[in-house]
Parts: structure tokens; sequence; C-alpha cells
């Protein structure tokens, strides 16, 4: 039977050789996915670090809320495919579920989602806040500053041992950090603030704050609103990448819920994150017409100039992203909704993937069509501008960062992240005076 240790089955042991010494480390299981060795008594047994940059082979935490395998395509969430949940599920359940652990039932889930429509306003001081950005603020500048702002608003937030205080703190930030979204884009374009509607469900409401002017009535498109709810889904979570990371480094050292959420905003804007569906855009912008097409694949190709097919490729799915072909089909609906079948953008764009899939050079390295390929004509056809693409993702993800929070803060026995480094600077030397250095 395997030993039991407080993180889980040791299943077998490793042993590692250096010189004359010998470290045995435990092996531990999980219930899905490879086993880890575990080095937390390497150091006071060897001497030494382990060294991992970009931490690619570092299980940095224990966690029971998203499994991935990128080799099969497989996305859990709680257990959960993501192909039933996008399919099956509204994005409040889909939230309830990453928080809780469970699927929410009748009763929580109309609690839940009653709690967020009152939690949705904003405090209406953060409103002069926007006055203090320039118009032409990037909207994630706007929304990485408010976010951090609100913790001046909820001092009680500060008590990070307080259950029913993180409770809170979690509920407060998913409502409202859509309404801070949807008014940074109407900052920036000029509008007036749309306040939430407790009338319409999460994404309706989202989207009435997004494109209603009060100038004329606002209908809320059913397709437009699944295809919103759908897309929020698919990026709600997806385990330890660097912005989730952030989130709970910055949480480690007891900083509020506010503050960390704030942290991962700005992880998340980076082009190496959040950015590639902006970059899908970009991309069909500069090929410009079908004609131009194989010159760019050529380009591609020929690694020399650097250019890369934006939208293609993964690094953990290396046969097929699962949240792409649910993405695909959302796309689908929602150009045929709108009429688009035809539109030389989204031509082009079905162009480039037919040539793409079909074409060796990808086969062959497994280079397939990601979710952020069909996510940025997805927003670029609802009429979202390119600039909320990463803001877009920030409101999904604010559920996977706040769950990912509170499951390291109820950790038994967490502890303040510290990683230590492979020194290459200069040895010790003795200093010299201003005046001796000539
Ligand atoms: N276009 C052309 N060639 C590519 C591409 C691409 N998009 N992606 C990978 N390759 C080639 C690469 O040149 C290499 O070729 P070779 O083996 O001959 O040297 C091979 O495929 C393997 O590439 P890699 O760089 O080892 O793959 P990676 O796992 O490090 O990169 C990636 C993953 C997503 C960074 C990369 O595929 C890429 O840059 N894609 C375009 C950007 C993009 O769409 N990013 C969004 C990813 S989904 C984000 C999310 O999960 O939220």
């Amino acid at each position: 039977m395997a030993d039991h240790d407080i993180n889980g089955p040791v299943s077998d042991t490793a042993s590692l050789s250096i010189g004359e010494q010998r470290a045995v480390l435990p092996v531990l299981s999980g219930t899905l996915g490879p086993d880890v060795v575990d080095i937390r008594k390497l150091t006071a047994e060897t001497g030494l670090f382990s060294y991992d940059p970009g931490y690619g082979e570092t299980a940095s935490c224990r966690s029971a809320i998203t499994f991935i395998d990128g080799d099969k395509g497989v996305l859990l969430h709680r257990g959960y495919p993501i192909e039933q949940l996008a399919t099956g599920a509204s994005f409040i359940e889909t939230a309830y579920l990453l928080v809780y652990g469970e699927l929410p039932g009748r009763e929580e889930y109309l609690r839940f989602q009653q709690d967020l429509k009152e939690q949705a306003l904003l405090h209406e001081q953060i409103r002069n806040f926007f006055n203090g950005f320039r118009r032409d603020a990037h909207p994630m500048a706007i929304l990485c500053g408010t976010v951090a702002a609100l913790s001046a608003f909820y001092p009680e937030a500060v008590d990070i041992s307080n259950e029913a205080s993180r409770d809170l703190s979690t509920r407060r930030l998913i409502a409202k950090v859509p309404t801070i979204a949807a008014w940074a884009y109407k900052y920036t374009v000029g509008e007036p603030f749309v306040y939430p509607d407790n009338s319409l469900s999460f994404s309706e409401s989202f989207l009435k704050m997004l494109f209603a002017r009060p100038n004329a009535e606002y209908k809320v498109n059913p397709v437009l609103a699944r295809a919103m709810d759908r897309i929020l889904i698919l990026h709600a979570d997806h385990e330890q990448n660097a912005s989730t990371s952030t989130v709970r480094l910055v949480g480690s050292t007891g900083a509020n819920p506010f503050a960390c959420v704030a942290a991962g905003i700005a992880a998340l804007w980076g082009p190496a994150h959040g950015g590639a569906n902006e970059a899908v855009l970009g991309m069909l912008a500069q090929i410009g017409t079908k004609e131009n097409i194989p010159a760019f694949i050529e380009q591609v190709k020929n690694r020399e100039s650097g250019v890369r097919l934006m939208g293609f490729g993964h690094r953990v799915y290396k046969n097929f992203d699962p949240r792409a072909k649910i993405m695909e089909q959302t796309y689908l609906e929602v150009v045929a909704e709108l009429g688009l079948e035809q539109d030389p953008m989204f031509d082009l764009a079905a162009e480039l993937e037919r040539i793409a899939v079909n074409d060796p050079y990808f086969v062959q390295r497994r280079l397939y069509p990601n979710v952020d390929f069909y996510s940025g004509l997805i927003l670029k056809a609802m009429g979202i501008p390119t600039s909320m693409f990463t803001v877009l993702f920030a409101v999904a993800r604010t559920v996977g960062w706040i769950s990912q929070w509170r499951e390291m803060i109820e950790e038994p026995g967490q502890r303040i992240g510290r990683p230590r480094q492979l020194y290459v600077g200069q040895t010790e030397r003795a200093f010299t005076p201003l005046d001796a250095r000539g």
C-alpha cells in the first residue's frame, strides 16, 4: 500500500547521486497526470538547489481545480470536460464550480447569481477614477489600476484569514471586474457609462454595458450573448499559467485579493500571454487579401523572417486545443447570425485556416488553430475593438485567479513563495570610495 504524505500518496522514491552523496526523494502521485519528485528536502540533504528557469518542469503547488493533458487535448475543470461545460453550463455555473468545487444546485445557483447582480455596481467614487486617465489610455491599464484600487473601498478584504471576507471578495471581484472592463471601454470611446442591468444574465448585462447608448434602445442578441458566455467559460481557468502563478505568488505574501488579481491582470497584459488573439487580427490586417496568403505562408515557413502564424500551435496542446473546437463552432454561429460570410476579413481567415491545416509544414509540427485564432475573430465580429480583447480575457480569468488564490490560502502549511537562484555575478570584492575610482 502506498505510503502517505500530507501532500498525497507517496508512490515511489527517486534517488539522486551527486559524487559520493545520495539523496532519496519521495515521488508523489496525484489523481491524474504525471507523478512528481518531491524535492523539498533536496537542499537539506545535499546542499543543492534545483534549477528550472520558466518553471517548465516544476509543479509549484497542489491543485484540485483544473487538469490539462496536452497530448490528448483534455481540459477538465473540477473533473468536468470543458466541452460539456461550454455547451451545457453558463459562465456563472462554471464560476461557481471553479470557486466552490461542485456544480451548484438550483437554489445555490440562484443565490450566487443574485449575489453577483447585487455586487456588480461600483462605488460611485470609482467613477471619478476614470477621469484621471487619458482618453487614449489602454483599457488594460485602466482595469489593472482600478481593480487594485478596489482594496481601498473594501478594507475588510485585507483580513484574508476570515473565510466570510474571502468569500465576499470573491463575489465582488467576479461581479465588479466586468463593470470596470466595460467602463474602461466606454471611457476610451467617449461614451457614457452604462450601469449593470439586473434583469439580464451575466453575459447579457456585460454586452449591454459595452454597447448600449442612451439615445437608442439596446436589445441583446441571444446568439452574441451565448457566444460571450462561451468565450468567458473557455478562458475561465487554465491551471498554473503565468498570470495565475503571479496571483498565487503575490497571494502567498498575504496581500489582499484585489491586489493579487491586479497583479494577475498585469501579467496577462504581456503579449506572450493574453495578447495572442489581438495578434491574429494584426496578422490578418497585414496579409490584407487572399492573394497574399501563399506569400505569407512562405514567409512563416522561412524561419529567417521570424514570422509565425498567429493563432496556431500551443505549448501544451500538441494534438488539438479542446477550447478551439468549441470556439470554432461559436465563431461559425456568430458569423452566420451577423451575415458576415462574405466579409473579406472573415473570408480571408477561413482561407488562411484551410491552407494552413493542409500544409505539411503545419501538419508535421502538429500546429492547429488554437483558442485565440477564433476568439479574436468572434470578438471582432461582435464589434469589440482589439484593445479590449485582453480585457475580456481578464474578465473571464478573474474566476480562475480567485479560485486558485482561495485554494492556496486554504492549503495547510501555506508559505510565502520564495524561489532561489543560480548566482552568476561577481564574487566578493572590496568597495572603493568614489574619490578613489577615477
Ligand atoms: N507558426 C509557425 N511555426 C510555428 C508556430 C507558428 N504559430 N508555432 C510553432 N511553430 C514551429 C516552430 O518554429 C518549431 O519548428 P521546428 O521544430 O522546425 O523548429 C515547432 O513549430 C515547435 O515550436 P515551439 O516554438 O517549440 O513550440 P512552443 O510550444 O514553444 O510554442 C506557441 C507554442 C503557442 C508559443 C507557438 O506555437 C506560437 O508562437 N504560436 C503563435 C502564437 C499563438 O497563437 N499563441 C497563443 C497560444 S494559446 C494561448 C492560451 O493558451 O491561452
